[in-house]
């Protein structure tokens, strides 16, 4: 088959991370027969420089002109770049919530899997993690504070801000009912994670919830506080299966998961809409202070990919080979540094390699 992939390599350590998943796609595209067409897309800080503004007309075309997108990672040094001297809404940040807005990518899964291999990496005490544990973080993405209302005004003579969380019925029942069709692909358990003990948009996403369910009689749900859900990923993270939570809470609980992964260097994650289009992206940042030293973590971006032939093309055996390779080069002893053991007489048990050759890798035993 013959698909049509948008790149966004993005800024940081965005362009190294996808060439390495270009080189794993490749891979995967001669072995089983496949075309891969590429078209770049500038986004982020990279599109800011070169055309003034985050988001272009042009790329929302080129990505909706796509199959999929996958993309690297947006941003800079929020400290020192000059595109934080902008204004919010021409930052780096808005062109990727905007192009989430633009191509209504309202569902983000984001997996939170323990490989055995890197147990030593989870910062978690060995009764905890037990056998490991493996969760789906749904994340809703284009509602709640993210996209509501915001200003700061002098009110009084006193310097004001607000920000609107506001969720309608259908945005809630849409993220629940994928949330529910995921749950019955894995183990069939989710849980809704909210603050319905003070917000409405809360109180209306147990309701909806609650609703949703109806339609899914194996899959037990139970809903959570955000407060405790926070307390119960570092306690007892094996008691979760799909986490179903809004926008803010998910964009909290997702960087949480992935730590107690112990790397978020290896978290992919999918942006879907309701047609089979995605937008998949590694779930950590630009990290702009190892830019360019050719020693990121390229895995995330290449399980991405794994997602997007898996989501968004159907391609499910090819996307298995791709993560058999990652558990394989795993197994074989390869690391990049961000996944080193601690310990010093754990170091000469692996050996450390940086993102290219982590990339040959991985394509090799694909
Ligand atoms: C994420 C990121 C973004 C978000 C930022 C870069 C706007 O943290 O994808 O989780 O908050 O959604
Ligand atoms: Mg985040």
């Amino acid at each position: 088959m013959e698909y049509k992939i948008g790149l966004i390599r993005g800024d940081g350590i965005g362009p190294e991370i996808v060439t390495e998943a270009v080189k794993v796609l490749d891979a995967v595209a001669e072995k089983y027969g496949h075309k891969f067409n590429y078209e770049e897309i500038l986004m982020g800080g990279c599109s800011i420089d070169a055309c003034g503004e985050p988001l272009t007309e042009e790329a929302i075309e080129a990505a909706k002109g796509s199959d999929a997108v996958l993309m690297g990672s947006i941003g800079g040094n929020t400290a020192t770049s000059p595109w934080y001297k902008l204004p919010p809404n021409k930052r780096p940040e808005a062109g990727l919530l905007g192009i989430r807005k633009a191509l209504n990518l309202f569902a983000n899964l984001r997996p939170a899997y323990l490989y055995p291999e890197l147990r030593e990496a989870c910062p978690l005490r060995e009764d905890i993690i037990g056998d490991g544990f493996d969760m789906m973080i749904m994340r809703e993405l284009t509602g709640g504070l993210y996209f509501g209302e915001r200003k700061t005004e002098e009110v009084d003579g006193v310097m004001t801000a607000t920000d609107t969380l506001t969720y309608t019925e259908k945005e809630i029942r849409r993220i629940t009912v994928k949330a529910f069709d995921i749950a019955m692909k894995r183990r069939k358990k989710v849980t809704s994670v909210d603050k319905a003990n003070v917000l409405d948009s809360s109180r209306l996403w147990r309701k909806v919830v609650e609703e949703a369910a109806k339609d899914y009689p194996e899959v037990k749900y139970e809903h959570m506080l955000v407060d405790n859900a926070a307390m119960q990923l570092v306690k007892d993270p094996k008691q979760f299966d799909v986490i179903l939570t809004e926008n803010m809470f998910g964009d909290i609980l997702s960087d949480e998961a992935s730590m107690v992964t112990g790397s978020i260097g290896m978290l992919s994650s999918a942006s879907l809409n309701e047609t089979k289009f995605g937008l998949y992206e590694p779930s950590g940042g630009s990290a702009p202070d190892i830019a360019g030293k050719g020693i990121a973590n390229p895995i995330a971006t290449i399980l991405s990919a794994a997602m997007m032939l898996r989501y968004s093309f159907d391609l499910d055996k090819e996307a298995d080979a791709i993560e058999e390779a990652v558990k394989q080069v795993l197994k074989d002893g390869y690391r990049t540094i961000d996944i080193m053991p601690q310990e010093e007489e754990k170091k000469n048990t692996v050996k450390q390699v940086g993102t290219k050759e982590m990339g040959d890798l991985i394509a090799e035993r694909v």
